[in-house]
C-alpha cells in the first residue's frame, strides 16, 4: 500500500495534521501537494502542542522525510521560522525536501492579497491574507517566481521586475499603495538562497523512486475539498486543488499509483471565511459547538462558523476524491447533546436536492433536510475500541457511514495522538 492520499472533505480543519501524525510512525515519506501557510494543523504529542502551518505534519514524526512539492507556494520566511522553532523544541527538520518547481509567496503577493479583500468591502473571501490566492494566480498567469529562480540572481531580478511593472502600476493607482521596489524583493529572496540550497530537490524524481522502492509515501493536503478552487464552493474557495487530483499534479507522481483515499471528516461541520454553509447555525447549539471542539482558527484565531454534519458533502467529497477510508474526527464533541440533527438532503425552493446541487444560487439557497439521531451522555474520551463506545454513539457512526459513501475506518475521540478508535487499518 505505498501511494496514500489524506485529504479534507468539508471546509477544512478536519484534524487532517493528527490523522497525519497518527501514521507517521508507519511511512517513509509525507508530502504536502497544495496551498502553503494558509493551513493551520495543530497536533498534540503528549503535552506538547504543535501549529504547523507551511510543513507538513509528518515533520514530527522521526524517520519521516518531509517533502514540499511543486503543488505548494512557499513563503521562505515562514519555512524558516516554522522550522526553527521546531527546531528549538528538539524536532529533527533535517530531512526536509522543498521542490525547485514550488512558486514563492513574495511582498507584493502578501499585499495585493491583503489590500484586494479591503477592497472587496462586504463581498470579501476572508481569505488568510497570507499571499495564497496572488501567488497561485501569477503562477497560472506565467509570472511567477519559483524556488529555483532563487539561485539564478539574473533570471530572478528579470522575473521580479516583470512582475512589478504591472503590479505596481495596480498598487499605486488603484489600491493607493507605495509601490514596492525591485531591489527589495530580490534581495530578501537572494538573502535565503544559501540557507534553501541543500533542502532543494527534483521532488518528483525523489517520490517516484522511492515508490519504486517500496516506501511508503503520505500525500497529506492541506484545506479541503469544498475549499478547492475546482470542486469547492467557487469563489469562496482557495486558489489550489485541495482534492485528490491535486495529489498527483501537486507531486509528479502519476494517478495510477495511488492506492488509498482517506478523507479526514469531522462529525460536524466548521468553515472560517465566507462563503455558503447550508448547516451552518446561529444559535446556542452553534456556541456549544464552538466552545466544545474549541473552534477557533489555527492561523489566524478567528472564531470558526460552526453546524450539523452534511451527509451530501460528505458524498460528494467520497465521489470527487476516490475516498476508500474516512477519519470520522471530534465524535467526542458531540457528548452531551440529547438529540443530533444530521442533515441528509437539502430543500431548495421547494424542490429536494439528494446531492449537492451544481448550481451555485441552488446551493447558497439550500435548506437542509434533517434526521435526528439519539445522543449519548457518558465520556467516550477514553474510547479505544469501537466497541468502547456507546451503543447510541456506534449507531450514529454507523447512520453517518451508511449517509456518506464510504467505510469509517477510525474514529477521533479527542486532540490527544492516542485518543481514537480504529475499526480498519488505514495501511493494511
Ligand atoms: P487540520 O487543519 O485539518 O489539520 O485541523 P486543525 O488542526 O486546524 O483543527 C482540528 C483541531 O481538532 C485541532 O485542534 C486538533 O487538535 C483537534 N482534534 C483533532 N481530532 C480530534 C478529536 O477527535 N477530538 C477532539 N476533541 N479534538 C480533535
Ligand atoms: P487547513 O489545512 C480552513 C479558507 C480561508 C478563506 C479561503 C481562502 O488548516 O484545513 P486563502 O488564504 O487560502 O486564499 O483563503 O480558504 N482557508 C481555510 N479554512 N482551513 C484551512 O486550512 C484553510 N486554508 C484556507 O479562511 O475562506
Ligand atoms: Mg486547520
Amino acid at each position: 500500500m505505498p501511494a496514500i492520499v489524506l485529504i479534507g472533505a468539508q471546509w477544512g480543519d478536519e484534524g487532517k495534521g493528527k490523522a497525519t501524525d497518527l501514521l507517521g510512525s508507519r511511512v517513509d515519506y509525507v508530502v504536502k501537494f497544495n496551498g502553503g501557510n494558509n493551513a493551520g494543523h495543530t497536533v498534540v504529542v503528549g503535552d506538547e502542542k504543535y501549529a504547523l502551518h507551511l510543513l507538513p505534519s509528518g515533520i514530527l514524526s522521526p524517520g519521516v522525510t518531509p517533502v514540499i512539492a511543486n503543488g505548494v507556494v512557499v513563503d521562505v520566511e515562514v519555512l524558516f521560522d516554522e522550522l526553527d522553532a521546531l527546531s528549538a523544541r528538539g524536532v529533527d527538520v533535517s530531512r526536509l525536501l522543498v521542490s525547485a518547481n514550488a512558486h514563492v509567496i513574495t511582498e507584493y503577493h502578501r499585499t495585493i492579497d491583503k489590500v484586494t479583500e479591503r477592497f472587496l468591502g462586504k463581498k470579501q473571501i476572508g481569505t488568510t491574507g497570507r499571499g495564497i490566492g496572488p501567488t497561485y494566480a501569477d503562477k497560472i498567469n506565467r509570472v511567477g517566481i519559483r524556488i529555483q529562480d532563487l539561485f539564478d540572481e539574473n533570471i530572478l531580478r528579470q522575473k521580479v521586475e516583470g512582475a512589478l511593472e504591472q503590479k505596481n502600476h495596480l498598487l499605486v493607482k488603484v489600491y493607493n499603495r507605495r509601490a514596492i521596489a525591485v531591489n527589495e524583493v530580490v534581495d530578501d529572496l537572494l538573502g535565503y538562497a544559501d540557507r534553501l540550497r541543500p533542502m532543494v530537490a527534483d521532488t518528483g524524481l525523489v517520490l517516484n523512486q522511492a515508490l519504486d522502492d517500496g516506501r511508503i509515501v503520505l500525500f497529506e493536503g492541506g484545506q479541503a475539498t469544498m475549499l478547492d478552487v475546482d470542486h469547492g464552493t467557487y469563489p469562496f474557495v482557495t486558489s489550489s486543488n485541495a482534492t485528490s487530483g491535486g495529489a498527483a499534479t501537486g507531486s509528479g507522481v502519476a494517478p495510477n499509483r495511488f492506492d488509498r483515499v482517506i478523507a479526514v471528516v469531522k462529525a460536524y461541520t466548521t468553515r472560517v471565511g465566507a462563503g455558503p454553509f447550508p448547516t451552518e447555525l446561529f444559535d446556542e447549539s452553534g456556541e456549544f459547538l464552538r466552545t466544545a471542539g474549541f473552534e477557533f482558527g489555527t492561523t489566524t484565531g478567528r472564531p470558526r462558523r460552526t453546524g450539523w454534519y452534511d451527509a451530501p458533502i460528505a458524498r460528494y467529497a467520497a465521489r470527487i476524491n476516490g475516498v476508500t477510508d474516512f477519519v470520522l474526527t471530534k465524535l467526542d464533541v458531540l457528548t452531551g447533546l440529547e438529540k443530533i440533527p444530521v442533515c441528509v438532503a437539502y430543500d431548495v425552493d421547494g424542490t429536494r436536492f439528494d446531492e449537492v446541487p451544481v448550481n451555485q444560487t441552488d446551493f447558497h439557497h439550500a435548506v437542509p433536510i434533517y434526521e435526528e439521531l439519539p445522543g449519548w451522555d457518558e465520556d467516550i474520551t477514553g474510547a479505544r475500541t469501537f466497541e468502547d463506545l456507546p451503543a447510541t454513539a456506534r449507531a450514529y457512526v454507523e447512520a453517518l457511514e451508511g449517509m456518506s459513501g464510504s467505510r469509517m475506518s477510525a474514529i477521533g475521540v479527542g486532540p490527544a495522538r492516542d485518543a481514537i478508535v480504529v475499526r480498519h487499518d488505514l495501511l493494511g
